[in-house]
């Protein structure tokens, strides 16, 4: 249900329920402070104390026990059921034909990262009714930052080290806060970005380095901007210069490969080609064929699903799971030696050599 006349904007569907779910639990507040503050100012009243007036003695009820006992239980009982369907829905329940997007945050800015090689800072641009899937990590020497969008309800941590999930689908075009909502230090009032939500053919005319106008703010946080405000996305469109440096990584300027095609070039000139084949075979270390979103049988006989806190992990700390089949041979670790952005890369990319 549409709620906006009580909340803020509500520009995804997800948001309605989050909002429809908000209603119940005040319902439920008021219903409840009505039955017990009513009664006790009454009881207050016609029994307060008077020289002489005789009080019997109550010790229990159990009848009423266990109604005060039972009702609040099955009460919260689907309190908790709504939230996480909600939430599995908002974490979860992602549709297939999906956009993503890298976030890396740092103290004190957001860093976005697109499928087609590009950054932006501080503005995340999508197009409306397509979902969007942020993969969101904090810089590894950096604290806990919070990701949230207001007018889309949605919210989630990102945590040195760990990559976290989150989608979207925007139904308005429009520009919308985002927020740091986790206290950060100094600077964590000012961690502000936008989410810019451009219409299907704004949004093909950014990705091809073209000039557009900003779309207006909506929702929280919307100051009029001046008008004829113009976002240039950086232009990625040439192809030929293949002799690229993997230092451009992360330059917002000028990105010359795709976020797949920069992690191909990294898995090459940091060596990793040499020992994990990038065709269906096996060498020294297991093949990244059909490696992601597999179930990895480890040499302990335990598995594990290759997701991207996984191979993360197996970067950086090598020896912590070792596949069934190999041996724990010397794999130099790579924690630092790899940013952000160059993890996302490579990530990109052996997600692309899934089956
Ligand atoms: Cu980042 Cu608060």
């Amino acid at each position: 249900m549409d709620w906006s006349f009580i909340f803020p904007i509500a520009a995804s569907e997800i948001a309605r329920s989050w909002d429809t779910l908000n209603v119940f639990l005040l319902v439920i507040c008021v219903f409840f402070f009505l039955v017990v503050i009513g009664p006790m100012v009454f009881f207050a009243i016609r029994y307060r104390f008077k020289p002489n007036r005789k009080v019997s003695t109550v010790s229990h009820n159990f009848t009423l026990e266990v109604i005060w006992t039972a009702i609040p239980t099955i009460i919260l009982m689907v309190i908790f059921w709504w939230g996480w369907v909600v939430y599995r829905q908002m974490t979860f329940d992602l549709p297939q034909n999906h956009k993503q997007v890298r976030v890396v945050a740092k103290s004190w800015s957001w860093t976005f990262q697109y499928e087609d090689g590009r950054t932006t800072t501080n503005q995340l641009f999508v197009p409306v009714d397509t979902p969007v899937r942020l993969i969101m990590t904090s810089e590894i020497n950096d604290v806990l930052h919070s990701f949230f969008v207001p007018n889309l309800r949605i919210k989630k941590d990102l945590v040195p080290g760990l990559y976290t999930n989150i989608w979207f689908k925007p139904e308005i075009v429009g520009q919308y806060q985002i927020f740091c909502t986790e206290y950060c230090g100094a600077g964590h009032s000012e961690m502000l970005g936008k989410l810019i939500v451009l219409s299907k053919e704004d949004y093909e005319l950014w990705t091809w380095g073209k000039e557009i106008e900003l779309p207006p703010a909506v929702g929280v946080g919307a100051i009029p901007q001046p008008p004829g405000l113009v976002a240039k996305a950086p232009s990625s469109s040439k192809k030929e210069e293949t002799g690229i440096q993997v230092a451009m990584l992360g330059d917002a300027e000028l990105p010359s490969m795709s976020l797949v095609e920069q992690g191909e070039a990294l898995a090459a000139s940091r060596g990793c080609v040499a020992c994990h084949s990038s065709e269906d075979r096996p060498g020294i270390g297991p093949s990244y064929v059909g490696l992601f979103g597999r179930e990895v049988e480890l040499a302990d006989g335990t598995t594990v699903i290759a997701d991207e806190n996984y191979i993360r992990e197996s970067i950086e700390n090598p020896h912590a799971k070792i596949v069934k089949g190999y041996e724990n041979v010397l794999m130099p670790p790579y924690p630092g030696l790899l940013t952000e952005l160059e993890l996302n890369a490579l990530m990109a990319y052996l997600k692309s050599l899934e089956n």
